[in-house]
C-alpha cells in the first residue's frame, strides 16, 4: 500500500489563485507572454494528456515506449535506488511503467511539482505499483530540489525529468535546473532525462498546430483561465493559436495571436491592454536538441552519460555525477 504525505499542508485546497502580477509583468513584456505553467489548470492538464493521445504529438507514446524496453537496464545501470525523484511527474504514467519493472520492493517516491492536479493524478496512478512510499511536494522544481538537498537523506537517488519538459527552459535555466540536481544528489545516484530531439519542421509544427485542434485549445484556455481567475475579459474569439519554429533558437513557441486591435481589461491588476492586430502573446517555447548537446549539458552540470536510447527522435539520457569520481562502481553502457 502506498501512503500519501504531502509536504505542503494546503494540498487539497482548491488551486490558488495565479499570481496577478506575474501575469501582468509578463503580459507588459516586449514580446508580450505568459507564465508557461499557468496551462496546467485542471481543463489544461486534462487537454495535454489528450494531446499526448494525438497521433501528431509522439513525445509521450515513443518516450512510453523507450521506458517499457529498457526499465530493466535502467535500473540495473542506475544501481540500488533508496529515493526516486521526479520533476514534473504528470499522468503519473511514465513513472508506473519505469517503477513496474525494478527488482527492490520498498522504494521511497518524491512527486514535485507546481500543480495541484498532477501531483494528485500522479499519486492515483502509482497506487497501482506495491511497495511505495509516496511524497507529494508542490514546488518549483528549484525549490524542491533544494528541500532534497537538505533532507538527511541516506538512500542513493534516481532523479527523472522526463515527457521533454526540460525544452521548456532556457539554455542557462537548464544548465540551471540539471546543476541543481547535480547538488542534491549524493554519489551513487542518477538522473534519467526524456527530451524531444530536433527533427523536420514539418513534423514539429504539426505536433504543435494539430489538425484537431486540441493543442489550440490547451493553449487559448489560458485566457480562460485569466478570465474565470483574474477577472480579465479577453475575448476568446479574437485570438488564435500559432505554432513557429524557430530554427536560430532550435524551438517551438506557441503564441496566442490577437486577430484585430483590441483592449483588455485586467481589473486585478488595475490594467487595460492594447492589442495591435497581428500582436501575438507568447506562451511556451519548446527547445529542441540533438543527443549530443543534451550529453553536452549534462558534463556541463557535472554528469557523466552513462546510457543513452533514442528513438523516432526522441532521447532518453540516464547520466550519473562524474564528480566528484565517485562513480566507479557504475557500470558504463554506451549506445
Ligand atoms: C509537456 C512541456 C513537454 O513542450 O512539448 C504540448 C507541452 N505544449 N503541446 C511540450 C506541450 C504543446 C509539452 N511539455
Amino acid at each position: 500500500m502506498s501512503t500519501l504525505r504531502s509536504a505542503v499542508p494546503d494540498l487539497t485546497e482548491t488551486p490558488r489563485l495565479p499570481v496577478v502580477h506575474e501575469v501582468a509583468e509578463h503580459l507588459q513584456r516586449t514580446p508580450r507572454q505568459l507564465p508557461t505553467h499557468y496551462l496546467y489548470d485542471r481543463l489544461g492538464s486534462t487537454l495535454f494528456e489528450a494531446i499526448c493521445h494525438l497521433p501528431w504529438y509522439r513525445i509521450a507514446t515513443v518516450e512510453q515506449q523507450l521506458l517499457a524496453t529498457h526499465a530493466r537496464d535502467i535500473h540495473a545501470i542506475a544501481g540500488p535506488v533508496g529515493v526516486v525523484v521526479e520533476l514534473g511527474p504528470g499522468s503519473g504514467e511514465k513513472l508506473v511503467t519505469l517503477l513496474g519493472a525494478r527488482q527492490r520492493a520498498a522504494l521511497q517516491v518524491r512527486l514535485i511539482d507546481v500543480s495541484v492536479e498532477a501531483l494528485e493524478q500522479a499519486s492515483r496512478a502509482l497506487g497501482a505499483v506495491p511497495g511505495l512510499d509516496v511524497q507529494l511536494a508542490r514546488a518549483t522544481y528549484e525549490d524542491g530540489l533544494a528541500q532534497l538537498a537538505h533532507a538527511p537523506s541516506v538512500d542513493q537517488t534516481l532523479v527523472v525529468f522526463l515527457g521533454s519538459n526540460i525544452g521548456n527552459f532556457d539554455s542557462a535555466d537548464a544548465d540551471r535546473l540539471l546543476r541543481a540536481m547535480r547538488t542534491a544528489v549524493g554519489p551513487g545516484s542518477s538522473v534519467l532525462i526524456g527530451a524531444d530531439l530536433v527533427k523536420p519542421e514539418a513534423e514539429l509544427l504539426l505536433a504543435y498546430d494539430d489538425p484537431l485542434g486540441v493543442t489550440a485549445a490547451f493553449n487559448r484556455n489560458l485566457l480562460v483561465r485569466l478570465n474565470r481567475e483574474l477577472g480579465a475579459d479577453f475575448d476568446l474569439g479574437g485570438f488564435a493559436h500559432r505554432a513557429v519554429w524557430n530554427a536560430g533558437a532550435s524551438r517551438v513557441e506557441m503564441h496566442l495571436v490577437s486577430l484585430r486591435r483590441q483592449h483588455v481589461c485586467l481589473p486585478s491588476a488595475a490594467l487595460e491592454l492594447t492589442f495591435e492586430a497581428g500582436e501575438s502573446i507568447w506562451t511556451e517555447r519548446s527547445y529542441k536538441y540533438t543527443a549530443g548537446q543534451l550529453r553536452d549539458m549534462l558534463a556541463r552540470a557535472g554528469f557523466g552519460v552513462a546510457a543513452q536510447w533514442e528513438r523516432d527522435g526522441f532521447a532518453l539520457t540516464l547520466a550519473t555525477p562524474s564528480r566528484p569520481a565517485t562513480t566507479s562502481d557504475q557500470p558504463t553502457h554506451d549506445h
